[in-house]
């Protein structure tokens, strides 16, 4: 079992993810869900994927609208028991300390663990320069929100693999760091343009690892982990 990884479960058919959570569960830590799930199956999924081995799910719904309106979208998604959960930290500090608040009512012993997006890989400088009229680079930016995120009561933020390292540098030990865009060595990049390798994050300062197709598209999860440069050798199917 490598705990570090969370599985992205990136397709709307139910089936296709329950079949995919009863393949990885022994191997992975966590899933992630977002809106593909979501929006056609209902927050219900969340229990039906536990049902079938899922003891932790992400879900990455990107919360980002006033404090009000974050925090009664909280306050349901903590009903289900969910692990972990994404807002934008563009949102601004009312809106995720709105969020924060409402998720220290969890009914469960461990509230969920909020934890805030920034700059979205699919923004370049000139995008967040010349567009949204942002004067500082994609870098100072990215480490300005997560600093903010932290201080404002969030359990960590999401980045990219090659920005790792300056926000672990600018959070020192607070924090978690959530990173997706993993391949293994040399692999197919998909339609990712800022990827790395799981040990190379892992040594600037990530904590877990969102990992979808190189997991999902392989049918031995000991194959794909191994790929991805893990000692798999411990885990073991439940
Ligand atoms: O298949 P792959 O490993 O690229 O999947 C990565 C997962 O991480 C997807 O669910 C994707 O939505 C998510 N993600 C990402 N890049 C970000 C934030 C989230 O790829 N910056």
């Amino acid at each position: 079992m490598v705990r570090k990884v969370i599985c992205a479960l990136d397709t709307s058919d139910l089936k296709e993810a329950v079949t995919i959570v009863q393949r990885l569960s022994g191997y992975v830590g966590a899933f992630k869900i977002g809106h593909a799930l979501v929006l056609p199956h209902g927050l219900d999924v969340v229990q039906r994927l536990q049902d079938v081995g899922a003891s932790r799910i992400f879900l990455d719904l990107k919360f980002h609208d006033i404090p009000n309106s974050v925090a009664l979208a909280v306050r349901q998604a903590v009903k289900y028991g969910v692990w972990m959960m994404t807002l934008h930290t563009a949102g601004g500090p009312a809106m995720m300390s709105a969020a924060v608040e409402e998720a220290q009512q969890s009914p469960f012993d461990v509230p969920p663990l909020l934890v805030g997006v920034s700059v979205l890989t699919s923004l370049d400088q000139h995008v967040l320069t010349d567009h949204l009229g942002i004067r500082r680079t994609i870098e100072e930016h990215l480490v300005y929100l997560s600093r903010l995120a932290v201080d404002c009561g969030l359990d960590g933020v999401v980045c990219s693999p090659q920005e790792v390292a300056a926000v672990r540098r600018a959070l020192g030990h607070e924090g978690i760091i959530v990173v997706p865009g993993i391949r293994p060595a040399g692999a197919k990049t998909h339609d990712q343009v800022r990827v790395g390798t799981a040990q190379a994050a892992l040594q600037d300062g990530a904590d877990y690892l969102v990992i979808g197709r190189a997991l999902t598209d392989c049918l031995d999860p000991q194959v794909a982990l191994e790929a991805l440069g893990f000692d798999v050798s411990e885990s073991h199917p439940h």
